[in-house]
């Protein structure tokens, strides 16, 4: 068994990217390994977020895990800044990460685009806080999507250089990346992914959506004018997402779903597609909504922040004692 960790940001509602590219794989992981799923809330204030809504998103996201099938008896599901190992180990990954190659992470690139005066230090140093959270817990791989490849290059690096500079004490992780799905893009702008903080709410698909705005979205979703459904993601992007989409939701190959759409036109295309996501997540839906205000959900979080504690913090202490902090033999 090999012990898995991964990280959602609660910044909005789960989109049906994260769920293709990360969620979706996560729950069959689960019954063969050891499995920390964690709500990254810290890595959510890197940009400004709303208090009260925050909070909502938070114990949105830990029902969406359980909805989507994260068994709490085989998984560690808890709350990042209720541990706090994360941030203790942040900081000291933060003092073996340079500048230069955090300055280089596209995500940080992006997101800073705009000019650097509003943009906080935060999330110049999210990598290092990402890498905190996989270290603690002697992680072997890592499920994520494809956007999350660069972060996980850093991770290796960083571990390695901590490994080689003080002691040799962390695992290094491999990346696992899935052949299909690994980059859900917008319905709106196939060239651009599919994200949660997207402003146009027409380019993702929440996992929240009822089945009159999902079809509509995917009614919607900008294709092209030649009316073949083909998978060709560089000439066809916006029917090769919507391709890939309903493959991920029924299993069905990319080739059989172009055999069944043959001669068939984009709205008969469209409504297959919208139909293939109603049923993925109709039944998540109904499981979202018993646990949402439940009491098992806090009692589960509790005991998930426990535990995940008791990991961590073995390897703080040992973090601390290779690089000389405090008073720890
Ligand atoms: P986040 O919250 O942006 O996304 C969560 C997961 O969903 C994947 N994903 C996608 N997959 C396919 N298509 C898309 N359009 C799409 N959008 C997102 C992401 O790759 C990710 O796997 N930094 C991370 C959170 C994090 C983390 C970690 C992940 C913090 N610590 C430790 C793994 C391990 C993030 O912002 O993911």
């Amino acid at each position: 068994a090999k012990t898995i960790f991964s990280g959602i940001q609660p910044s909005g509602t789960v989109t049906l990217g994260n769920y293709i590219g990360a969620l979706k794989r996560f729950t069959k992981l689960q019954d063969d390994n050891h499995c920390y799923f964690c709500i990254v809330d810290e890595h959510a204030i890197t940009v400004p977020q709303e208090r009260l809504k925050l909070k909502e998103n938070i114990r949105s996201l830990a029902a969406l895990y359980l909805a989507c099938g994260i068994d709490p008896d085989k998984s560690t599901l808890f709350i990042q800044s209720e541990v706090p190992a994360h941030t203790q180990l942040g900081w000291m990954l933060q003092c073996v990460s340079y500048i230069g190659e955090l300055e280089r992470m596209t995500q940080f690139k992006d997101k800073s685009a705009g000019g650097k005066e509003g943009v906080s230090s935060g999330l110049l140093t999210y990598p290092p806080l990402m890498a905190a959270d996989i270290l603690l817990y002697k992680t072997d791989m890592v499920p994520v999507g494809e956007d999350q490849k660069q972060h996980l290059e850093l991770t290796r690096n960083l571990a390695q250089r901590f490994n080689n500079k003080y002691n040799d004490i962390f695992t290094v992780p491999e990346v696992s990346i899935p052949k299909e799905g690994a980059r859900i893009m917008s319905l709106q702008d196939p060239t651009k992914k599919m994200s949660k903080s997207d402003e146009n709410q027409k380019a993702f698909i929440s996992l929240l959506d009822d089945e009159k705005k999902i079809m509509k979205k995917i009614k919607s979703a900008v294709t092209d004018s030649d009316g073949v459904v083909k998978f060709d993601p560089e000439n066809k992007p916006g029917v090769s997402n919507l391709l890939t989409i309903e493959s991920a939701c029924t299993g069905e190959s990319i080739q059989q779903l172009e055999q069944k759409y043959e001669g068939k036109g984009y709205g008969d295309f469209k409504q297959g597609v919208g139909e293939a996501v109603v049923a993925v997540l109709k039944p998540i839906q109904e499981r979202y909504e018993a646990l949402i205000q439940s009491e098992e959900l806090d009692y589960i979080l509790d005991e998930g922040a426990e535990k995940a504690s008791y990991e961590a913090n073995k390897m703080i202490r040992k973090a601390k004692k290779a690089m000389g902090l405090g008073r720890v033999k």
